[in-house]
């Protein structure tokens, strides 16, 4: 609970960054659906207009009920700021992303803005990146990307819901959750992934963010620069 109140707390810290006429990505998971719902009354009480650009349906859905206005990310080709959660974070600021499988638009939305604003609980901050990375792939390359990923040192499971069916992409893919053990160079790694025919996405993310803020479990939070 307290990890909760710190995250609702941060949110609304976080608030300080949104000015009139942006436009923002929305991130998925638990820290980006307290942060809409902040921002859903922040822009009721305030006379400002953003448009949002939501990185899955399960934002978007956060987003409607909060009456917020969103747009696509192809209509536009800058993005002023990106809000967004993390599985984890390295002392390098390098992240792991894609938990909730949205890892292709949010890397889409990421890499494009101009700040990045990550919130995170403190069970995320690790010194060295050692859990499994979320790699999307097209269907078709399922064995020949699995191979290698295998061929570079990591050990691949493809991500299962309930009673065993796979989990499909809002895009139409699958994940790999990649297991390398302790990752020493996580963007040498990344890139190597990103070049396999069939990858789409890798939950190692290149850009780095400009603002994180870590929850703590007193229900307190702190800005990491
Ligand atoms: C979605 O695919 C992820 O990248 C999320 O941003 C990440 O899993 C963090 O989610 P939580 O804020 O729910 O921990």
């Amino acid at each position: 609970m307290s990890f909760d109140n710190a995250i609702a707390a941060l949110s609304i810290d976080a608030l300080k960054f949104v000015k009139d006429g942006q436009v923002i990505g929305l991130g998925s998971g638990r820290a980006a659906t307290a942060f809409v719902k902040s921002l859903s009354t922040f822009l009721k009480k305030k006379k400002i207009n953003v448009r949002c650009i939501p990185t899955s349906l399960q934002i978007k859905l956060t987003a409607e009920q909060g009456g917020i206005k969103l747009i696509e990310a192809d209509q536009v080709d800058i993005v002023d700021i990106v809000f967004d959660g993390a599985d984890q974070i390295d002392v390098e600021k390098n992240m792991i992303k894609g938990g909730g499988g949205a890892l292709l638009r949010e890397n889409i939305l990421i890499s494009a803005a101009k700040k990045v604003v990550i919130m995170a609980d403190k069970s995320k901050f690790v010194k060295k990146l050692d859990r499994a990375v979320p790699v999307e792939v097209h269907p078709s390359a399922r064995n020949t990307a699995t191979k290698s990923i295998k061929k570079v040192g990591g050990k691949p499971i493809i991500r299962t819901i309930e009673r065993g069916y796979p989990f499909v992409t809002e895009n139409g893919n699958i994940i790999l959750d990649c297991d390398f053990g302790t990752i020493s160079k996580p963007q040498q790694l990344a890139q190597k992934i990103k070049q396999m025919p069939g990858v789409l996405e890798v939950g190692i993310f290149s850009r780095k963010p400009d603002v994180i803020y870590r929850a703590n479990t007193d229900g307190k939070f702190e800005i990491i620069t």
